[in-house]
């Protein structure tokens, strides 16, 4: 499960460790397969229920196609200001098993942060939000049929209207336009017209940006290849912690070597 942060220089925590720690107990929701948008919805509303004193629900923005955009806080009401981690999945529509590693993820703390001191002490110190569907219109256009199962931008209209979508990552005010682009909007990889064009990008900019003092770490979660990616993905510019975020990937990699 590759695990990614952008480009805002922000710590890097592997949480990798949390998921096997836990155990898995039978549930009526199907963590081991694909579910359409309207069940991960559901789903949201059913965690909400079953963990009200942990669990809400926070809309953070709207698609190109004026869905809600929504995450999961998770974390113990505390007096103090909260640090946070932040986790989205599902940026890139037809990488349908990130989105069911963030509920699965969810499950994991969910039902072990009573038993697991570990998981209780991060749920009293911390706040994870987590959202498990970022780009919703693409999400629903790969499942429409097989001919769009490989979809993977959003769905907003490009700039001569003969073309579809913009590849969400590449989207964002860092580095915007400059190397793993393209300007075609016809490419899976466009970058869109300007830096943060989408609404998506923006939704993520703004929650992220207005609570940068408190974000401990990004995590973007895909699954197009076996790769764990540290900031800032350019040849010129290396985090300034760069040392700090390889070591802690290699060794929680280290569980699965
Ligand atoms: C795609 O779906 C159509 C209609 O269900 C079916 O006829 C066709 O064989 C499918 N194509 C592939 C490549 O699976
Ligand atoms: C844009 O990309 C499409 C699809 O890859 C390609 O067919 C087209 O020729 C490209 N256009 C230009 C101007 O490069
Ligand atoms: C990185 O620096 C080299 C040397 O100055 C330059 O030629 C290259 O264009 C830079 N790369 C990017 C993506 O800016």
């Amino acid at each position: 499960m590759p695990i990614m942060t952008n480009s805002l220089g922000l710590h890097f925590v592997a949480l990798i460790s949390i998921l096997s720690a836990a155990t898995v107990k039978g549930a009526e929701y199907d963590y081991y397969k694909y579910h359409p948008m309207e069940e991960i919805r559901n789903w949201m509303a059913q965690m909400v229920m079953d963990y009200p004193d942990v669990v809400t629900i926070l809309d953070y923005g709207q698609t190109y196609e004026k869905r809600t955009i929504s995450l999961l806080k998770i974390g113990l009401e505390s007096e103090k200001r909260k640090k946070a981690i932040w986790m989205d999945c599902g940026i890139h529509a037809r990488e349908w098993i990130a989105p069911a590693f963030c509920q699965y993820f969810v499950k994991q703390i969910l039902q072990s942060y009573k038993t697991d001191t570990k998981i209780d002490t991060m749920m009293r110190n911390m706040d994870f939000y987590v959202t498990p569907v970022l780009n919703i219109d693409g999400y629903m256009y790969s499942w429409k049929d097989n001919t769009t199962r490989l979809w993977r931008k959003n769905r907003s209209p490009g700039p001569s209207g003969d073309c579809y979508g913009t590849d969400l990552n590449r989207n964002f005010d860092a580095n915007w336009g400059t190397i793993g682009i393209s300007f075609n909007c016809s490419s899976d990889i466009y970058c869109g017209s300007q830096p943060v064009s989408e609404p998506e990008a923006q939704a993520v900019t703004y929650f992220v940006g207005s609570r940068k003092d408190d974000i401990l770490c990004f995590l973007t979660i895909h699954s197009y290849g076996q790769l764990l990616l540290v900031p800032y993905g350019h040849p010129n510019f290396t985090a300034p912690n760069y040392n700090e975020l390889v070591n802690t990937a290699m060794h929680h990699c280290g569980h699965f070597l």
